[in-house]
């Protein structure tokens, strides 16, 4: 840490040396400072099995228990926090410059939502699987229905705000409405569950403020990650936070794909593992003798885990490894995947959902470790569960759509 005092002198590098320090430690944010002060932990790491598991404490601000969750490669990214809201009590009314989205992880309630100033207040009840957003600068109220405690899981841009104006009370207490954003009309939560194609990717993308189920909803064939994946991008409450709903079959497994971090998933259904190493390992880690630099996180409904726990691109690949479709939400923050560097206009392709031989980042199955397909056998033998690869998948030879059935 370089300190700033009358004893403190620069001095220009002799000898043809470079400037500074060279190693140094990464630096507390605006946005990790605000996290301090908070009083209550953060996560910070790969991932996570359940999120009941993680340790809550007195959150003063929200009148709640709470943790803040900061998965490696996230950092400066997007924000997140667990919440267990009293049984029946509530969290204190607030609203805060950042885009805000919550999962329901247990329990039932309802939400108050309110542009502030107005008498009318949209009210909406919600359940475990819910999903809903609150609108950027409107005033919010959680409110537990039952005696227990409900656990909420929560997504923001709070970083990227704190860190752009570093001023805590601009976020909190600034008089700005976004009617852009928010509006009075009677179906503003109330779930919509048409689908159109995402402008971005032409992706299956539903525009819904509130989806009451996610865990049970419909989901639309996508088959870009695995035979059979499911997919639906929600767009709500003109918010930049992006994410999608999607699911593995039950005895699937995806293909690897490559990009840089921002994407966590959370499991929704299922118990499953991912795996995630860094591009530069290539596509057969074990094989090639770095298969001790690749990091796996096992988890059930409610885990987390990071794809691209660095800066740069990393491969991650998820398995659904018990009787139940391994359905996920990945949450990005504001870097949905149409954002990557380059000027507007320049082409762009949906290299995730792409195989590598075809220019794309997604290792197909003939051309995966076989560390990875030889575990997973073992792995749905031993649970009982049947597994649903099918030859062809790893058949380099093999022409057209692999076969969904
Ligand atoms: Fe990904």
């Amino acid at each position: 840490m370089h300190e700033v005092t009358s004893k403190s002198h620069w001095h220009e590098p002799a000898g043809g040396k470079k400037a500074g320090f060279g190693d140094f430690k990464k630096q507390k944010t605006p946005y990790d400072e605000f996290m301090d002060s908070e009083g209550i932990p953060c996560f910070r790491g790969m991932g996570f099995k359940r999120a009941h598991d993680l340790p809550l404490e007195p959150w003063k601000r929200t009148g709640g228990r709470g943790t803040y969750v900061q998965l490696y490669g996230t950092e400066t990214k997007w924000g997140c926090y667990v919440v267990e809201v009293p049984g029946a009590g509530a969290l204190n009314p607030e609203k805060h410059m950042y885009e805000e989205v919550f999962l329901v992880v247990e329990g039932r309630g309802s939400t108050e939502v309110w542009m502030e100033g107005d008498t009318k207040r949209h009210t909406f009840e919600w359940q475990k699987g819910s999903m809903f957003s609150i609108p950027m600068n409107t005033m919010h109220r959680i409110v537990n229905a039952s005696s227990q405690p409900a656990l909420l899981m929560a997504g923001t841009t709070a970083p990227n705000v704190l860190n752009m104006i570093n001023n805590v009370d601009a976020v909190f207490n600034n008089p700005f409405k976004f009617t852009d954003r928010f509006s009075s009309a009677d179906d503003f939560y109330k779930y919509k569950d048409d689908v159109e194609p995402d402008p971005v990717r032409g992706l299956a993308m539903r525009r819904t403020n509130f989806i009451p189920d996610v865990i049970n909803c419909d989901l639309p064939l996508d088959n870009r990650r695995s035979p059979g994946w499911r997919r639906v991008e929600p767009f709500m409450t003109n918010n930049q936070f992006y994410y999608w709903i999607g699911q593995h079959e039950m005895g699937r497994y995806s293909k690897a794909h490559a990009h840089t971090s921002a994407a966590v998933l959370i499991c929704l259904t299922g118990k499953g593992y991912t795996y995630t190493w860094p591009e530069k390992n290539g596509v057969t880690p074990w094989q090639d003798g770095k298969g001790d630099e690749v990091r796996r996180v096992d988890y059930e409904y409610s885990g987390m885990v990071t794809a691209a726990p660095g800066g740069a691109r990393w491969y991650h690949q998820h398995f659904a490894a018990s009787q139940a479709p391994l359905r996920l939400t990945a949450w990005f923050g504001p870097f949905n995947p149409g954002r990557d560097p380059g000027p507007p206009g320049e082409k762009h392709t949906d290299y995730t959902g792409r195989d590598i031989p075809e220019g794309g980042t997604a290792i197909p199955y003939w051309m995966e470790d076989p560390h990875l397909r030889k575990e997973y056998e073992e792995r749905l033998k031993a649970a009982g569960v049947e597994n649903r690869m099918r030859a062809e998948y790893y058949d380099k030879n093999y022409k057209g759509p692999l076969p969904t059935e």
